[in-house]
């Protein structure tokens, strides 16, 4: 007959040996698998004695419950170590002192067009993107720039096919806002430009910003106003502008405008070149002919546009003499623009 404690005695000297899950494992295999202890028992029954079958399977089926009981136990206290250790191994000291990383900061020409964004999107402006890459007619005919004019020439302008070119100034936003939209109109066009043309002042890729007004009784005069709030938010609250003429084919009449100078407030100095002031932007009233190759009635409509050299303003703004600086990803140099 079975010796029952024997038996359980070889199961628990067994199991005593699983010390990790795998180890666990086999032993359920031998223990209480398929093949296992527990099933040749069973099978042993063929042996026994008609009588004694059903008190030899009510002992063996004891025995299963029991070794299965002894596994489960075994199996939750493992995976309560495993868990422990893994714990243990993801500890983290929290009073060790953190690494510290150094604070980026903008890139000074990205602060100044945020900067001339919020100002303008003080006075209701709205913002449009354009294409880089423009063709003649919205860079250069529909603005009234004709065929012959020297900023279409080889050397001014990168063309890429005899249609296709990198647009020279933000003013085709011009056109395709008033293309997409009816008066009144009040939007601000930030962008990349493009132009052969290269030394401390010039760079073949620079920024602008356009804008552009258009609804009843726009006069030059809300020009003024506009520019006068927006050098007085940028340079300083005692920064006047002056408007001086100029020629530009989209406008009508054109201006140059300069802002007095807010480093000598106007006496005279080496920003300013002696003259108290400084050429910050061209702008002016929309010249009829653009207005009306954009559908819009001129004799109803008028408007007013500026075209902005960010770099520029950004320059003025911190004293930089250089344009290339504001390209070359000298981290000495922008480190210093930490807001
Ligand atoms: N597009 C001109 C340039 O790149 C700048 C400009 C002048 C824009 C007068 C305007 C404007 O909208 O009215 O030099």
């Amino acid at each position: 007959m079975l010796n029952v404690d024997e038996v359980k005695k070889a199961i628990s000297e067994d199991l005593k040996l699983a010390e990790n899950e795998a180890q666990l494992s086999e032993f359920w295999k031998k223990c209480l698998g398929k093949g296992g202890t527990i099933q040749g028992l069973m099978n042993g029954i063929k042996q026994v004695a008609k009588e004694e079958k059903k008190a030899y399977g009510q002992t063996v089926n004891e025995i299963k419950n029991w070794a299965q009981a002894l596994y489960d136990e075994k199996k939750e206290e493992i995976e309560k170590q495993a868990l422990l250790k893994k714990y243990e191994k993801e500890t983290i000291d929290v009073t060790l002192p953190v690494k510290m990383r150094p604070m980026g900061n903008l890139h000074p020409l990205t602060a100044v067009k945020h900067e001339m964004m919020n100002v303008f999107a003080g006075m209701g402006f709205e913002i449009f993107e354009g294409p880089e890459i423009e063709d003649d007619d919205h860079n250069f005919t529909r603005l009234n720039v004709l065929k012959d004019h020297p900023s279409r020439d080889m050397q001014d302008t990168f063309w890429l096919t005899e249609d296709l070119l990198l647009r020279t100034h933000t003013s085709p936003g011009q056109i395709r806002v008033m293309d997409a939209q009816k008066p009144p109109i009040k939007v601000l066009v930030p962008g990349k430009v493009f132009r052969s043309d290269s030394d401390a002042t010039h760079s073949p890729m620079f920024s602008q910003m356009e804008g552009l007004v258009v609804d009843k009784h726009i006069t030059l005069c809300d020009l003024q106003g506009m520019l006068d709030e927006f050098v007085k938010n940028m340079f300083s609250d005692a920064a006047k502008t002056r408007l001086r003429p100029s020629y530009f084919p989209f406008t009508e009449p054109s201006v140059e405008v300069d802002v007095s100078c807010f480093k000598c407030g106007g006496k005279g100095c080496s920003l300013c070149k002696g003259t108290g002031w400084i050429e910050v932007l061209g702008g002016g009233v929309v010249n009829n002919k653009v207005l009306e190759n954009c559908g819009i009635d001129s004799s109803e409509y008028s408007g007013l546009a500026f075209g902005i050299g960010i770099e520029r303003i950004a320059m003025l703004k911190y004293g930089i003499n250089h344009m290339g600086k504001l390209f070359e990803n000298d981290i000495d140099f922008l480190k210093q623009f930490k807001a």
